[in-house]
């Protein structure tokens, strides 16, 4: 509907890569705008309603965490036709994250690198924006950079969403990486365990070899043991990009994809079918979504996608899966997912 690629992307990819995000912030907060739209972007068809750890979505769609990381303007995305979204990552206090520049593209290959480090207003401030403009089906993702400030974060922001998503694995927050080591993460899991009432998650870093593949599996082993309700599989990749302020970010987009699929069939393996797994990185098409639905996720998140291919990205995946579906004789994406 809107002329994206061939009109806003140009304009936008013409401003450094921070303004014009905050631009784009700023134009999905016109809720009117959005809403008007809704019709055209969102899918009604009944074979693609799911459930995520007894969430129910209408398409297994989501946003991922850190596109509105202080919950601004959650109900527009989901005009755009997702099934869910990931608000935040939230931290319990306010923070002005890493220096700038911090956030680069490389157009070419569809991916950025980003080295924010959590800049946000905090959770008593997202709290009033989630307040001010509720929104369904909502999971929050938080974190903290010590044990008791995650514990509080997930405390004061669970009775606000539908289920929480610990964010363990963003390369761009030096603290967060305690929660890395087996022990921390089971004492974590263990304080949330003793709080919680609704379905949680963990998102994971990725990995690329045999090394990090048994560190993050390890992590899995022990959320599963510990009744994690889902695993998000998984975060931006640690790279070096001189173009940014501190020299290293977390790379997402296109040239994650393949590693998506290998994890996400990794994870599911590891976890059996009692758990849900949500695919993220580099995910922004029907074919990939299959892709990552038939190596054992439950549902496909994207960030990225989103800001390469324009607001018409969740309708457009979720148009491929209702023709798969058709095409194929399955009555709904679990049949899919069974296949
Ligand atoms: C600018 C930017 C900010 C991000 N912030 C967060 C965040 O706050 N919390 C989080 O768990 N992931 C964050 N991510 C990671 C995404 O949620 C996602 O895991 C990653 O980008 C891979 O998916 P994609 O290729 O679809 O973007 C961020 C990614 C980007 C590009």
């Amino acid at each position: 509907m809107l002329p994206y690629k061939a009109l806003l992307r140009p304009l936008l990819f013409s401003l450094p890569s921070e303004r014009a995000h905050r631009l784009g912030e700023l134009v999905l907060q016109r809720r009117f705008l959005w809403k008007l739209l809704e019709p055209y972007y969102r899918t009604t068809d009944p074979g693609l309603k799911t459930s995520l750890a007894g969430i129910e979505l209408s398409n297994p769609v989501g946003v991922a965490a850190g596109c509105d990381k202080n919950c601004q303007f959650l109900p527009s995305l989901l005009s755009l036709g997702f099934g869910y979204v990931v608000g935040g990552t939230v931290t319990l206090e306010p923070r002005q994250g890493n220096p700038s520049p911090r956030l680069v593209r490389n157009p070419r290959e569809k991916s950025l690198v980003n080295s924010l480090g959590f800049p946000g207003i905090g959770a008593e401030a997202v709290l009033r924006n989630l307040e001010r403009s509720p929104v369904r089906p909502l999971i929050l993702s938080v974190a903290g950079l010590t044990l008791e400030e995650f514990v509080e974060c997930f405390r004061r922001m669970e009775p606000r969403a539908d289920g929480v998503e610990l964010n363990i694995s963003s390369p761009n927050t030096a603290g967060l990486r305690i929660f890395h080591e087996p022990e921390t993460f089971r004492t974590l899991l263990e304080q949330v365990n003793a709080e919680r009432k609704k379905p949680l998650f963990v998102k994971i870093p990725p990995y690329g070899n045999e090394e990090g593949q048994q560190k993050v599996l390890e992590l899995v082993r022990t959320a599963r043991q510990m009744g994690v309700d889902g695993i998000t599989a998984a975060n931006t990749r640690p790279v070096q990009e001189p173009r940014l302020r501190i020299g290293s970010g977390g790379l997402s987009g296109k040239p994650l994809f393949q590693d998506t699929v290998r994890i996400v069939a990794d994870v599911r393996k590891e976890v059996g079918d009692r758990i849900a797994v949500n695919a993220c990185g580099g995910i922004s098409n029907p074919e990939e979504a299959l892709q990552a639905l038939a190596h054992g996720a439950d549902t496909v998140q994207l960030y990225t996608g989103l800001i390469y291919e324009g607001p018409g990205v969740a309708r457009s995946i979720s148009r491929g899966l209702s023709r798969y579906l058709k095409d194929h004789d399955l009555a709904s994406i679990k049949e899919l997912q069974r296949t």
